[in-house]
């Protein structure tokens, strides 16, 4: 499917669609999402279909304004007024106890329903024109790198995607913040672009952070070991260990992708270096389209140097630590 730039009449006729049971593309500032029609379980299930997806993963439903939130929440916590009035529009999605009427279709079979107020001009002007609750996932395939670009979606969906709205390249680049508030203490489901310290200071209290080494018991895609992947084996190392990993690497013949972020390793035959910008919020920009064109190069193995570890690079870190091994786990051996 051919992306559409996202006018105004493209936009009329993309909600008509989602009226009707079909599946939309749309940009958002963080990825770009697969939108159906929330209320509409049969529409949903088609969007399980087109993203390979397990039917028991929950969606988040997007929303055009703050006092949606009571559409779909059974109650609407204090702290998420308090959080929806800081940063919707924006890259945070809240959990909540769900409506009985929200279809279990979205919430993966759950009582708790994922919302969000994204900001873009286009994702709001769809919500807008639709009226409804936009359940949207990233529109790549399971376990694949989100898609920052409409051509991206192009890649990942082909033809199983109804209407692709171009709205050029996402400005956030990693999916949002995900916090859980159905429960008695906030919890941070998923990092993003919204920081734990953000969030906290809002909220006046401590945020439950769940560390890699222990996995919580909820069921969120985003936070299973092998996911945003590109199909090339991608290890991160350390900037010291990198010149002698490499020289190994190309004297034994291997055509490598390096994803630099200090690191000055001048390009040759055998290794392609693409250099990351050292700050935080560009690197996350950029971070997806550049793994998808590494990916794309034929490469046998892609190298990335480790970036920052602190609290600014969480979610950065958090999507490397998914879609890299560790330099100290061996190569594949079909390498
Ligand atoms: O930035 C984003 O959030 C993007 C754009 C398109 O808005 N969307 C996105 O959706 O990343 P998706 O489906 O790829 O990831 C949604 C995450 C999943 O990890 C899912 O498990 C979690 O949200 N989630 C949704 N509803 C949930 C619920 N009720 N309980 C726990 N986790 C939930
Ligand atoms: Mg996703």
């Amino acid at each position: 499917m051919k992306p559409v730039v996202a006018d105004a009449d493209a936009i009329t006729h993309a909600a008509d669609l989602l009226r009707q049971g079909r599946l939309v593309a749309f940009p958002t500032e963080t990825v770009y999402g697969l939108g159906a029609d929330a209320d509409n379980p049969d529409a949903v299930a088609g969007l399980f279909k087109a993203k390979g997806r397990p039917a028991d993963h929950p969606l988040i439903v997007h929303v055009a304004n703050i006092e949606s939130l009571g559409d779909w929440a059974s109650t609407v916590p204090e702290t998420a007024l308090k959080l929806a009035d800081r940063f919707w529009p924006g890259p945070l999605a809240m959990i909540l106890n769900k409506k009985p009427e929200v279809p279990l279709a979205v919430t993966g079979g759950q009582q708790t329903v994922g919302l969000r107020m994204p900001d873009h001009p286009v994702a709001l002007a769809l919500l807008r024109s639709f009226g409804g609750g936009i359940a949207a996932p990233s529109a790549n395939r399971f376990c694949r790198i989100s898609p920052t670009q409409a051509a991206h979606v192009s890649e990942e969906l082909g033809d199983a995607v109804d209407m692709i709205l171009d709205g050029g390249a996402c400005q956030v680049g990693v999916e949002s913040t995900i916090i859980d508030l159905s429960g008695s203490k906030p919890r941070l489901l998923r990092p993003g672009h919204i920081t734990v310290q953000e969030i906290e200071a809002v909220l006046q209290t401590g945020l439950i952070v769940p560390s890699a080494s222990k996995p919580t018991e909820i069921r969120a895609p985003g936070m299973m070991d092998v996911h945003y992947a590109p199909t090339t084996p991608a290890i991160r190392c350390p900037a010291e260990q990198l010149p002698d990993k490499i020289r190994q690497l190309a004297a034994d013949g291997k055509k490598i992708g390096l994803l630099s972020y200090r690191l000055d390793i001048p390009p040759s035959g055998q290794v392609r270096v693409l250099r990351m910008p050292e700050q935080v919020g560009d690197y996350a920009q950029r971070l997806y389209a550049v793994l998808r064109e590494l990916d794309s190069m034929q490469l046998d193995l892609i190298l990335l140097e480790q970036p920052p570890q602190t609290e600014p690079w969480r979610a950065v870190n958090d999507r490397l630590g998914k879609a890299t091994a560790p330099c100290s786990r061996p190569l594949p051996t079909s390498l």
